[in-house]
């Protein structure tokens, strides 16, 4: 049983919860790849996504989340809805609460807009990315896709490479797989990388190559262009040169180690073509279970609105 109304990170949310979204998201993979998909769980529930910032993946996948399991969806399009007359976030949620919504997905560029939100509405808030804050769903998707294929989090060494400073998705996997028991190894240019990341719990690794060697998952991460004020590393070309993830540096993870991005990904960037494309790749397997997770955290805030609220 979730223990709130919301989910705005994984710093506030048990192992166990963690773990009980994983397991629910198991039973909505079934569902989901099966061939009956006609369930009324969420039957008079209705679903906004509300989004300041563009997103492919995790808005539609909330939205056929939602619809999946009998919701009404709506989508607020930020650009042409009446926060460009200045409305305030607080005005907007008020707003949507007015109309009896049920679950708001927000995606804002500023960290903790979510948990503001959440303070002044009835409904669930699920946070679909907030500044460089946290990416919640993003990191339980990239779990359970990790625990789908290797049988086991507990353990693991996973090496998250590429623009951690920027990254919300690297928070919300760190803060995650160490609390499922994962060692995380990260390596990125000095300039991407913050200070207190081992506080965290990182193992701050020395070069690529001591970061890999023997992992059990290696996540690449995208060089987020649209944070930066450029000059954090010499050119794209380089930087896929020494910092990206190509065959030759795989050889060192383990055999059966598998690859993560949580896209959209810079081709010849962060991973190379052959490395996007090849056998150890599981990014569209992610992005297939991004929807069974958000099906999962929508039965279970279900459940915790009904017995709660
Ligand atoms: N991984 C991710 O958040 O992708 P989108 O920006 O497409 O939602």
């Amino acid at each position: 049983m979730l223990k709130s109304k919301d989910l705005l990170g994984l710093k506030d949310k048990t192992a166990e919860e963690i773990t009980e979204i994983l397991d629910e998201a198991v039973e909505m993979k079934r569902y989901l790849c099966g061939s009956e998909r006609t369930s009324a769980l969420l039957a008079g529930k209705s679903l906004v996504t509300l989004f300041y910032e563009n997103s492919t993946r995790t808005r539609s996948s909330f939205e056929l989340a939602g619809k999946l399991l009998g919701a009404t969806e709506v989508n607020i399009s930020v650009a042409t809805s009446s926060v460009q007359k200045g409305e305030t976030l607080i005005d907007t949620g008020e707003t949507l609460d007015s109309m009896k919504v049920d679950f708001i997905v927000i995606r804002h560029p500023m960290a903790g807009a979510p948990k503001l939100l959440a303070e002044h509405v009835k409904a669930s808030v699920l946070n679909g990315g907030d500044g460089m804050h946290e990416h919640p769903t993003q990191a339980l998707l990239d779990m359970f896709t990790i625990r789908e294929r290797l049988g086991k989090i507990k353990g693991l060494k996973v090496a998250i490479l590429g623009d951690i400073k920027h990254s919300r998705v690297a928070m919300s996997n760190l803060i995650g797989l160490r609390k499922l028991g994962a060692e995380v190894h990260m390596y990125a240019p000095a300039t991407m990388i913050p200070k207190n990341m081992d506080k965290m719990g990182a193992v701050i690794a020395k070069s690529r190559e001591e970061a890999v060697e023997g992992a059990d998952a290696v996540m690449g991460l995208r060089i987020q262009l649209e944070r930066q004020n450029g000059g954090l590393f010499p050119s794209l070309s380089e930087y896929s040169r020494f910092y990206g993830v190509n065959d030759n540096v795989l050889k060192l993870a383990k055999p059966n180690a598998i690859v993560l991005h949580p896209g959209p990904v810079n081709r010849g960037v962060e991973l190379t073509p052959q490395v996007i494309d090849g056998e150890k790749s599981v990014i569209l397997e992610q992005v297939t279970g991004g929807v069974a997770v958000r099906m999962a955290l929508l039965k279970l805030l279900n459940e915790f609105r009904e017995k709660n609220l």
